[in-house]
């Protein structure tokens, strides 16, 4: 897979590539990321990438310009299966889209700064919108970084049996079920019994159990 994210804050993504699951999917060879800064893709002297709103309003405008010659000569080199623009006003992030996207090859990912950018751009290049939650962040590089490691430790070969991903909070749309680790015994407090009985069967429907009653405490809505 190849990742290509245009920003105007590379320097605020850079260093959770270099660590963790997301740097050995780099090193492995799974995924490559490139980042792209649209400055770069100014004609002015200032490397102005924003502008006041029409219409009048409060906050800048990323313009036009540089968004499309970035995105237009990225597409000029390859064929992109989405370009996704990062937004609160997207389509909100969850683990399905996440699923679909790890089996892509190429994707775009542009993020907005300011107050957004110019609809003109949107409407001639983006193919997807994603926010990843109700809030609204200062830029979209968190969110792209956000998008990044979801869609990344999906893909397959990433991780190993012990980081699996199949056992992942809603994978089957359940939180994922308590889990423990040595000592049996913290302070007081015991691990359940089951999961030292080295019974497999009853092992598996009480984190089912579990994982139901966590779901219908915290997240009704799953259900
Ligand atoms: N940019 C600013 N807020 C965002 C959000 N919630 N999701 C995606 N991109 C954003």
């Amino acid at each position: 897979m190849r990742i290509d994210i245009v920003c105007v804050v590379p320097d605020l993504l850079k260093s959770p590539f270099e660590a963790s699951i997301m740097k050995r999917a780099i090193d492995k060879g799974h995924v490559e990321v490139h980042f792209h800064n649209l400055r770069d893709y100014t004609n002015n002297k200032y490397k102005q990438v924003d502008d006041y709103q029409y219409g009048g309003g409060a906050g800048m405008v990323l313009m036009a310009e540089p968004i499309d010659k970035c995105l237009g000569q990225l597409k000029s080199e390859r064929q992109y299966d989405e370009i996704i623009y990062l937004t609160p006003d997207g389509h909100r992030l969850d683990q399905q889209m996440a699923n679909t996207m790890s089996l892509q090859q190429n994707l775009i990912f542009l993020c907005g700064h300011y107050k957004g950018i110019d609809q003109r751009v949107r409407d001639m290049h983006i193919t997807k919108e994603i926010s990843i939650g109700d809030y609204v962040l200062s830029g979209g590089e968190v969110a792209a970084i956000v998008l990044s490691d979801a869609i990344i430790r999906l893909i397959p070969g990433v991780l190993n049996d012990e980081t699996s991903a199949l056992t992942d909070s809603f994978q089957d749309n359940l939180l994922a079920p308590p889990i423990y680790t040595r000592p049996a015994e913290y302070k007081g407090h015991k691990v359940p019994e089951i999961l030292m009985s080295g019974h497999k069967k009853k092992i598996e429907e009480w984190r089912e159990d579990q994982a139901l009653k966590i779901t219908k405490e915290k997240r009704p809505d799953l259900i």
